[in-house]
């Protein structure tokens, strides 16, 4: 069980639970992430939702091996499935995180509500030293948070992103030391079991209403060109010289 799931006092708690290989994420966790995030959704006793990981890593992002044999065949992939149920989850999402956070795992921050994280955490989106491109919405929404020239080194550069410097880009809401953040953000998911849910729902919902359609439509754009991109030899060579562990080589390419 790569991605497990428990109810405590009106919280659930999804944890990304493959340590072994730093919390990689493959079709099939996508799926049970999105899953997860159902179920709470349908459960009428839970008032928020945790995702996070362990206290040395919450995700190395999509599995590269995954990426190159089993790449998002279109919209309805699980990755979609799953970023649909977070985007769209009408209860608050809080993110904890620890150690690396990358590519997936820092866009998914981006449609949480609330992103507690540790000092020892980094984020980056090395979507283009992958041969990718931005994906659900990370282009527009790291400029919204960052500014364009912020963004511009985040996502051309792949310039990774200390737990201070993600303070100061705004897509985290505060740096805690990595032993307290869990409970730090299990406190905070407790609060809403006291706050009356139908006017929390609204709120989210109205917080969030300025930006949906343009959130949507860069997805779709992005989806476009992620998808061929995905399939392109540019990452291929990218996701080769991960596993072979070397440098890629772009030369060859115009
Ligand atoms: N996909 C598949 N396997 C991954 C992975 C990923 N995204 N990230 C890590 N792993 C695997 C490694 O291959 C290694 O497996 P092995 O023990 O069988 O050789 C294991 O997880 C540990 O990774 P390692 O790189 O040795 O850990 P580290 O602590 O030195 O570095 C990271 C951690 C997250 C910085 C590094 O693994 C990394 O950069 N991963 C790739 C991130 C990435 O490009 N994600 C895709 C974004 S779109």
């Amino acid at each position: 069980m790569s991605i497990v799931g428990a109810t405590v006092n009106g919280i659930a708690r999804v944890e990304i639970a493959r340590p072994d290989k730093k919390n990689a994420l493959t079709a099939a966790m996508y799926q049970s992430l999105a899953d997860a995030i159902g179920a709470a959704h349908d459960d009428s006793s839970v008032r928020a939702i945790v995702i996070h990981g362990q206290k040395d890593v919450f995700t190395a992002g999509n599995d590269l091996e995954d990426f190159m044999k089993n790449p998002p065949a279109d919209m309805n992939a699980p990755v979609f499935q799953f970023m649909q149920a977070l985007g769209y989850s009408e209860k608050p999402v809080i993110a904890a995180v620890n150690g690396p956070a990358v590519g997936i795992g820092t866009t998914m921050l981006m449609h949480c509500d609330l992103v507690y994280c540790a000092d020892n955490s980094v984020f980056s989106m090395p979507f283009v030293s992958l041969g990718l491109c931005p994906e659900f919405a990370s282009s527009l929404l790291i400029t919204l948070n960052a500014g364009y020239h912020k963004a511009v080194e985040k996502l051309l550069l792949a310039d990774p992103i200390s737990a201070d410097e993600a303070l100061e880009m705004k897509i985290v809401n505060r740096v805690l030391p990595r032993d307290d953040v869990f409970d730090f953000a299990i406190k905070q998911a407790e609060r809403f079991n006291q706050l009356p849910p139908a006017s929390v729902r609204t709120t989210k919902r109205l917080l969030r209403a300025g930006w949906k359609s343009m959130t949507e439509k860069i997805i779709a754009d992005e989806a476009n060109s992620f998808g061929a991109m995905v399939r392109s030899a540019e990452a291929k060579e990218a996701f080769s010289a991960f596993f072979e562990r070397r440098k890629p080589d772009f030369s060859a390419f115009s």
